[in-house]
């Protein structure tokens, strides 16, 4: 399985130069690489001409993606036979991996990963059936699409194959015959059919991962299998498949959530698994007596996953298992105390109870004080009262959205682990505890809390998010916030801070979220010298509703490096995702028309700006057109002239524009009707004038985002814009090109009534089409 140590290795990119000019005197031996100019090339090892071929087979796709200094992609090559035998090249190829490519002809290969390419939907060449040397085989998050060719079963050394998170359909595949087969991921894919019996009598298999899929019951399995870890989540299985895997006593791990069965699944039947650690059953509704106090389940479970379960007792069987670690039973029906026996249970660390209707603790306040728990998460249940004391033990505790009330108790200041306190969304009163300094998160949003922010943040304190919105606090901004040079995240949004703009914070370089939104700020917005606004990471910008006043100097927005779009969502940091545990994702409610929602993830990827409500004057900078991923800008209510900046039509992920309620003049930019993701726009309130642009996203706005500019006309208004064009004045250029779009728009209104309808439709159909995050948001 391990490759042996005496192989050399080259770097793809390194061959061109290698065939042109460079004698082998260059080369200088380092821990037996040989490196030219700072490149891996195995020039003693590898033969020319499989060196050759491995340029050939690189040439066959785009490489530009491709990490020229990362050595951990290339191939490498037996000192003693110079040929090829592994090949390491993932994340960066992109083409069609054909049935003649030249991969096909490195005969002595032995491991070959080409995961996380984009083989643009290639289908499964037959000729891997050719590299029967191969030990690890990994294709996974590829593109591959179609089904697994039968040739597969050739590959008689083959110990690892991980195919997960393609495009492949069809019956399992021919694997049963791969003797030395020990781990298989088939995750994520389009299987259909059964698992063959065969695969549970594999000698050496003992990881079998085949969750989402459509796989379907029933399983036969044999007790003489060796499985340790077993995914079966997921698919299609309608009858009971727990009988048969009780068979399987040698597993470790089993993830069994989302069974699709139509009938309650019954633990017991899992009871033979004395080795089982690891239980997964999110999903599942579970037999009720299955769960009760004197039931026999797998005894030795440190993991016991049951989210989603509609469980609705206490799962008092918990009592029972010694060893757990980590339990979950979020989202469930329970409703009553949380028994005081669950923090006696000696190795307990991760305890996830959020989402059920749980109203308080038995026992004291200080139930909770002696046990091991590290995580606690009793999030939106209906806890109530004071809040119990936190075990010594704790370092995250999510208690957001219940209804304790009462002070925070400063017993949260002796807990030396604690980083991430998440109390929001509760009725706690008095003053916020003078020790937050010392965590990494806190959330302390939407509750009754009085007195000014704490003034300690000491240099090198980890404070990365600080949310302390909708409260009644007073006094000023803390300027030892300077200190938190991790700070990501700073909203203080809704309460009766009264200082200015905190320009001194320019020296957060990681600020990404900046909320201001309704306190008492006052005097100018932009520095004092009049250049950019610092905060490069920015991602959320959110001050309305202050009295703040002065100008935006052109260059303001030129600092923002624009986050890279990432439209899949992918990247968005959900902690332990496996077992269910709530994410430590900063949670953030944007406040603009078309996307006023509580949005996760969302702010690693777009940008949103809301000055609105201030006093702000002059004009707005152009360099507003450098936020490519911009996606609501609100500046409405304030005293901005000028024109609205051509640049906005470069904002090309703009959702919704609010510049209502100021003295802008001058006419629409005409490229605004390009911005195909704008669902809101309201110009209202105004000294604009001429034809509204006449695109689908904008005359299907209401008329009321118009009205309040006596010169506008054209659709969604009233007014008419058939005046003769010698009529209107020739103030500058750029207005002269927007007439031509105006004569061009005429020549289609003149002909056709139906084309406004058709252009309404075609509105609603890529409203349709709105990005996959925007789906999620809206359907959370
Ligand atoms: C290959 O290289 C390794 C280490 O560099 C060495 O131990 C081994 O003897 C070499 N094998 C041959 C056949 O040269
Ligand atoms: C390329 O790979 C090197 C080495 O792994 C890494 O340090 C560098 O950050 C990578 N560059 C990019 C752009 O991913
Ligand atoms: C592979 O086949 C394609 C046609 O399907 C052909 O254009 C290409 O030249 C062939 N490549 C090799 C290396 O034979
Ligand atoms: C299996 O491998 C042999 C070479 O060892 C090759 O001749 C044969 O064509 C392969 N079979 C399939 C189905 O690929
Ligand atoms: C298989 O590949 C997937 C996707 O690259 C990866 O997430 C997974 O960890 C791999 N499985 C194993 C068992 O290595
Ligand atoms: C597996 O091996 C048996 C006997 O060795 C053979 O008859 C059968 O055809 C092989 N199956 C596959 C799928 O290669
Ligand atoms: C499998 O289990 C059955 C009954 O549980 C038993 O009779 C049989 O001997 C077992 N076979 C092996 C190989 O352990
Ligand atoms: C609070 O919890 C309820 C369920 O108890 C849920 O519907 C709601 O969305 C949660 N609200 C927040 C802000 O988390
Ligand atoms: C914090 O701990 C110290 C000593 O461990 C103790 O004296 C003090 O009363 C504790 N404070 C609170 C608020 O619990
Ligand atoms: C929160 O406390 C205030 C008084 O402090 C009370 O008026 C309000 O009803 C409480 N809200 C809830 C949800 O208990
Ligand atoms: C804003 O500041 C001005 C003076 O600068 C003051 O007259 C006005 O009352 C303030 N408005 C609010 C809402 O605080
Ligand atoms: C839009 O961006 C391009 C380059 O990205 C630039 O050349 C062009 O001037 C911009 N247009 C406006 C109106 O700012």
């Amino acid at each position: 399985m391990t490759m042996p140590e005496s192989l050399l290795r080259f770097h793809f990119l390194s061959l061109l130069l290698l065939c042109c000019c460079v004698s082998p005197a260059s080369f200088a031996k380092i821990d037996g690489l040989y490196y030219l100019d700072d490149v891996v090339v195995g020039v003693v090892a590898c033969l020319p001409r499989q060196m050759e071929a491995f340029t050939q087979f690189t040439n066959e796709f785009d490489t530009r993606s491709c990490n020229h200094s990362d050595y951990s992609n290339g191939a490498w090559c037996d000192n003693s036979t110079g040929a090829v035998t592994k090949i390491q090249l993932t994340g960066c190829l992109s083409g069609t991996l054909k049935a003649n490519s030249s991969l096909f002809g490195f005969h002595q290969l032995r491991h070959l990963d080409l995961s996380n390419n984009n083989f643009i939907s290639s289908t499964f060449p037959s000729k891997f059936g050719n590299l029967n040397r191969l030990e690890v085989l990994i294709l996974s998050s590829s593109g591959l699409l179609g089904q697994v060719p039968s040739s597969i079963s050739n590959l008689s050394q083959l110990s690892i194959l991980n195919l997960s998170k393609n495009k492949l359909t069809g019956s399992f595949p021919l694997v049963s015959n791969l003797t030395k087969l020990s781990l298989l991921s088939l995750s994520h894919n389009l299987f259909t059919g059964n698992i063959p019996s065969s695969l549970f009598t594999m000698p050496s298999l003992s990881y079998l991962n085949v969750n989402e899929n459509h796989l379907t019951s029933p399983i036969e399995v044999s007790n003489s299998s060796r499985l340790e870890y077993l995914y079966l989540a997921n698919n299609q299985f309608e009858e009971n498949i727990l009988e048969p895997i009780s068979k399987l006593t040698n597993l470790k791990y089993l993830d069994l959530s989302f069974l699709n069965t139509s009938y309650p699944v019954d633990l017991r039947l899992l009871s033979s698994l004395k080795s089982l650690l690891r239980l997964f059953l999110s999903g599942n509704s579970l037999l009720a007596t299955s769960i009760s106090a004197d039931s026999d389940i797998p005894p030795n479970l440190e993991t016991l996953i049951m989210r989603n379960c509609s469980v609705t007792k206490f799962p008092n069987i918990l009592r029972k298992l010694k060893h757990l670690r980590t339990v979950s039973i979020s989202s469930n029906r329970i409703k009553g105390k949380v028994p005081m026996w669950l923090w006696s249970l000696p190795h307990l660390s991760m305890v996830l109870l959020g989402n059920n209707y749980f109203n308080g603790f038995e026992g004291t306040r200080n139930v909770l004080v002696d046990s091991s728990v590290q995580l606690l998460d009793i999030q939106s249940n209906h806890f109530e009262g004071e809040i119990p004391l936190p075990p010594l033990s704790i370092n995250t505790l999510y208690a957001r959205n219940n209804t304790f009330t009462g002070d925070i108790p400063l017993s949260f200041c002796n807990r030396t682990s604690l980083t991430v306190l998440d109390l929001s969304y509760n009725n706690f009163t008095g003053p916020i505890p003078q020790c937050i300094n010392d965590f990494m998160i806190v959330k302390l949003r939407k509750n009754n809390l009085e007195g000014s922010l704490p003034d300690r943040f000491n240099v090198g304190t980890s404070l990365r998010v600080i949310d302390v919105g909708y409260n009644r606090l007073t006094g000023k901004l803390p300027r030892s916030f300077l200190n938190c040079s991790s700070l990501k995240f700073l909203s203080v949004d809704h309460n009766r801070i009264e200082d200015t703009f905190p320009f001194w914070l320019k020296a957060l370089p990681d600020l990404q979220v900046f909320k201001l939104r309704s306190n008492k700020f006052y005097g100018p917005i932009s520095s004092p010298d009049q250049g950019p606004l610092a905060f490069p990471e920015l991602h959320i910008f959110e001050i309305s509703d202050n009295n703040f006043t002065g100008s935006l100097p052109p260059s303001y927005f030129v600092n923002w490096k624009s986050p890279s779009l990432k439209i899949n969502g992918a990247g968005t940091m959900y902690m332990a995702e496996d077992i269910g545990a709530s994410t430590y994702d900063d949670l953030i409610d944007l406040q603009y028309k078309g996307l006023s929602m509580e949005q996760k993830g969302i702010l690693t990827f777009y940008s949103a700006i809301d000055l609105s409500g201030n006093r702000i004057e002059g004009q707005i900078p152009e360099s507003i057109g450098l936020l490519k991923t911009l996606i609501a800008l609100n500046l409405s209510n304030n005293a901005f002239t000028g024109r609205i900046p051509l640049s906005l039509t470069n904002v090309t992920e703009l959702e919704s524009l609010d510049l209502s309620r100021n003295q802008l003049s001058g006419t629409i930019p005409s490229g605004l009707k390009s911005l195909s993701f704008l669902a809101h726009v309201n110009v209202s309130h105004n000294q604009l004038k001429g034809e509204i642009p006449q695109g689908t996203q904008i005359t299907g706005q209401s008329k009321s985002s118009f009205e309040g500019n006596a010169g506008l006309c054209g659709l969604p208004l009233e007014e008419s814009c058939f005046a003769p064009p010698t009529q209107q004045p020739k103030e500058e250029e750029e207005e002269e090109k927007e007439e031509e779009e105006v004569l061009n728009w005429r020549g289609v209104a003149i002909g056709s009534g139906p084309g406004v309808l058709l252009g309404l439709a075609i509105a609603q159909v890529i409203a349709a089409y709105k990005p996959e995050w925007l789906i999620k948001i809206m359907c959370q």
